[in-house]
């Protein structure tokens, strides 16, 4: 039987049964603070089970998506070690919401197991919470189980709990023990893989509190859960989940991949690692979650490690677990459609990640060698906390994995200055910028001298006015500073990075300047400038008044805020959430989870996206004070980690955006004006950071941006004028250079009748050109007559020159000496007595025209 078919076969059972087959629900819950990661089928339940939702069915049946790598139920360690202990695995479960109850659970699950899929009978144990007779005399008189083969445990295997907190209840649990010794009962619980659990019967009648206390629910349930890998192990008749066909096809890559044989013994715990820990990483990263620094993304950031340094025991060196994702959708894309989905944002992620490991997995191991080295040299046995937090620092190496590192030396690590340094690290973290500020401020000094308990909570009206009338309550004075508690302030304390508002205080007619806030129990309180020691009464009324103006540049950029996230889910895809946010006056940041730096269509289409919805004038739809529960179902985002209260606000912009936001917004999307987003960086693996302005900073940014354009355009033409000169320049020192070949031709004087003549071939390439050399042969000779030849592309150029003297004394002209000589090279021309022109087309009897030249001359003296 496929691993496919008995899926069906179950659900089949319990839809003949008149259970509702639901979906499973994603692995990263939407809306339990408690968990990091869904772990049980009945999570998607829990509100029936509390008594605070119903659904339209009171039985259902599903295949739920189960991660078990944190808080209560934690199966890491076990992962790779034994043979059926996973992260990730599927639960197949049935339910009765204040339905049916034990003895259709027990008598059902034993149809199913027995008569359906013929397990063997002797095989078969049930065990049963020490007190449950009920459960005990069901299995006893309703089926047909060796009686011998029910057992009773204690709260430890038999009383199943979902967190700390929460629905729970006495279980009865479902064993097969496929060893020889079958009938033997200290197999069952015993942790042997002979012999495992293969379906837990709970039954629901408690929500523990915080406080540990049991208190009864309005109704009784029953809430199943079936290890799908196990029975399918035991159905395809292998003593491994590993071996079925869900894992197979994996495995087989893996030793495709390595070249290893997962038949070899050293294999078989790295291979299980990369094949379970594969499933965990594509099927969170397909529900919206990524690796990261914090909480969930966390754990996903430790497993990849974890598989990843697996992969280099069969020497995987190189990224290699984006290469599984294709096998895993291959076997489970149809019944999860989510990971064919999301197939190219799971490998990106996780090549990416596997890439940033990589990197710091080298210089880690060559700092974990030398630290190792010098303990070993030393004969001691222990890693100090300080190097193990350095190697978690700094190089990204999960505590456990440096504990198995440690291990395979002999050595232990000190995990408790681990957790010392941890907790201080994490503390510093804490700590956000406003207490640092206060930190170093009079405020905290003070405030704790307000006997707040006395003091109403501010009414805050900054979301409706930036001016308003109030009353103060509560006044403390120092020296030259005042903090002031009044009955309502419009002034906003930076929350949910919105910066604090600034303004003033207007008291009998004087301003004083507001300048600092903090939010303390619900009381605002303001610190005011008061240099001259004003004394300020309790029962004053005053004029509270924000900087309007900055409060709308601040307004603008943190609406353009949601408008940028919902346009990045959009054109990047649902795996980008808020990293953090800075929503100040001149401009906002906003950073998020994404794997690669944007490029520049991707910018465009952000801010294009953006810009046509801030046009669309979409109106402010500010819910405000509404139950969590009610905004959840609205559907409005909110990120898991984030603190939200019992009443929530809610910011929505026309149908676009909806964010759970306490902070205050535009009334209406066009009031925003124009978005623009200036730069956009990387801030941490898998963290990027956009910057932006929206309304003025967007005109401040053009008007500089223009001023650099006209200052570039000054530069430009300055350069080309430059350029221009110095070109002129140039082709006046190239010609300079040319003429000066004219003294050459000086030297091959030949005199006629007393008259100096010369003759040569110069190399000109323009007509004015070989003017130019006309000149400068004239301006050369004192007296004589000169003739320069420039050949020209299939052309003669003439020109000839005759010193004043000879224009005179002589009456030689060089325009009819230059008409003369033209003919001997097929052509005419002429001009004025001190130069004149010609040209010709017989490029051959240049050397003829030099020699005649002399005569040419003769003739008209
Ligand atoms: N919720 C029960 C379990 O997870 C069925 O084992």
């Amino acid at each position: 039987m496929t691993s496919n078919e008995i899926r069906n076969q179950f659900l089949n059972f319990f839809k003949s049964k008149g259970h509702k087959i639901v979906p499973s629900a994603p692995v990263i819950p939407y809306n339990d603070p408690t968990l990091l990661f869904t772990n049980a089928g009945m999570n998607q339940f829990k509100d029936i089970f509390l008594g605070k939702g119903t659904r339209e069915y009171k039985r259902a049946a599903d295949t739920q998506k189960c991660i078990r790598v944190s808080g209560k139920h934690n199966d890491l360690e076990e992962v790779g070690h034994d043979t059926y202990h996973h992260t990730f695995f599927e639960m197949l479960g049935n339910w009765s919401f204040g339905d049916y109850y034990k003895t259709e659970a027990i008598t059902w699950a034993w149809e199913l197991l027995t008569d359906i899929w013929n397990l063997p009978k002797e095989r078969l144990w049930a065990t049963v919470y020490r007190t449950d007779d009920e459960a005990f005399e069901i299995w006893r008189e309703k089926t047909d189980i060796n009686p011998a083969h029910i057992l009773r445990f204690d709260e430890k295997d038999n009383f199943w709990e979902m967190g700390e907190t929460g629905p729970c209840g006495p279980s009865s649990e479902i064993h097969i023990n496929l060893s020889d010794d079958f009938n033997n009962p200290s197999f069952v619980n015993a942790g042997k893989a002979e012999c495992i659990e293969i379906w837990n019967l709970v039954f629901i009648q408690y929500n523990k509190d915080k406080e540990g206390n049991l208190n009864d629910l309005p109704m009784k349930h029953v809430d199943t859960g079936m290890g799908f890998e196990r029975i399918c192990a035991v159905l395809q008749g292998k003593h491994s989940n590993y071996d079925t066909d869900i894992f197979q096809p994996l495995i087989e890559k893996i030793e495709n991949l390595s070249g290893r044989s997962y038949n070899e013994e050293i294999n078989k715990t790295p291979i299980r690692v990369i094949a379970d820990h594969i499933r965990t990483l594509s099927f969170a990263i397909a529900d919206g979650a990524a690796p990261g620094n914090e909480g969930r993304g966390y754990v996903l950031r430790r497993i990849l490690r974890r598989a990843a340094r697996y992969g280099r025991k069969l020497e995987l060196n190189e990224p290699f677990l984006f290469k599984l994702v294709p096998v895993l959708i291959e076997t489970l894309g149809d019944v999860f459609p989510e990971i064919k989905n999301n197939r190219a944002n799971i490998e990106k992620i996780i090549k990416a990640e596997e890439e940033g490991f990589n990197a710091t997995l080298d210089r880690g191991i060559a700092l974990f060698e030398n630290v190792s080295q010098k303990v070993l040299s030393t004969g001691k046995k222990i890693i100090d906390g300080e190097s193990v937090f350095k190697l978690y620092d700094t190089f990204g190496f999960p505590v456990d994995l440096t504990k198995v590192m440690a291990s395979e030396k002999g050595l232990k690590i000190d995990g408790n200055k681990f957790e010392e340094l941890m907790t201080a690290q994490k503390e510093r973290a804490r700590k956000s910028t406003k207490e640092k500020i206060a930190d170093a401020n009079v405020i905290v000094d003070n405030f704790k001298d307000f006997d707040i308990a006395e003091i109403p909570p501010t009414e805050f009206v900054g979301y409706d006015y930036l001016e308003t009338e109030a009353e103060v309550l509560s006044v403390k004075q120092k020296e030259g500073k005042t903090l002031l508690i009044l009955n309502k302030s419009p002034f906003y304390v930076e929350a949910g990075g919105q910066v604090d508002d600034t303004g003033i205080i207007k008291i009998d007619g004087n301003n004083f300047e507001v300048l600092d806030l903090i939010k303390f129990d619900n009381r605002i309180i303001h610190l005011l400038n008061n240099p001259n020691n004003e004394t300020i009464n309790v029962g004053k009324k005053v004029l509270a008044i924000v900087d309007a103006s900055r409060r709308w540049d601040v307004m603008r950029n943190h609406s353009a805020t949601h408008f940028l996230h919902a346009a990045m889910r959009e054109i990047l895809g649902t795996h980008v959430r808020q990293a953090g946010s800075y929503v100040g006056p001149e401009k906002l940041r906003f950073d998020f989870s994404h794997y690669s730096k944007l490029s520049k269509e991707e910018i465009r289409d952000i801010e294009h996206l953006v810009n046509e919805k801030l046009l669309q004038n979409l109106e402010l739809i500010h819910h405000r004070n509404i139950p969590f529960d009610e905004a959840k179902k609205m559907g409005a985002l909110m990120f898991f980690g984030d603190k939200y209260g019992e009443k929530v606000n809610v910011v929505q912009f026309g149908d676009f955006t909806m964010e759970f936001c306490g902070g205050t917004h535009v009334k209406n999307s066009s009031q925003i004006g124009l978005f623009k987003i200036v730069s956009e960086s990387s801030i941490a693996s898998g963290v990027r950071r956009i910057e932006a302005v929206t309304g003025r900073g967007v005109e401040k940014y053009l008007d500089e941006k223009i001023d650099e354009l006209r200052e570039t355009e000054t530069k430009l033409a300055e350069l080309n004028e430059e350029k221009k000169k110095l070109g002129k320049q140039i082709s006046e020192l190239k010609l300079k250079e040319k003429l000066s070949k004219v003294n050459t031709l000086l030297e091959n004087v030949i005199e006629v009748k007393g008259i100096k003549t010369f003759a040569g071939v110069v190399d000109a390439s323009t007509m004015d050109e070989l003017k130019s050399f006309g000149d400068e042969l004239r301006n050369k000779i004192k007296s004589g007559v000169g003739l320069l030849i420039a050949k020209f592309e299939k052309k003669v150029g003439l020109v000839c020159v005759v010193s004043d003297d000879l224009i005179t004394g002589k009456k030689l002209s060089a325009g009819t000496i230059v008409g003369k000589a033209a003919k001997v090279i097929g052509g005419g021309g002429g001009g004025r007595p001190h130069l004149a022109t010609a040209g010709g087309k017989d490029t051959g009897k240049i050397n003829e025209l030099i020699k005649e030249f002399p005569q040419i001359v003769d003739s008209f003296l």
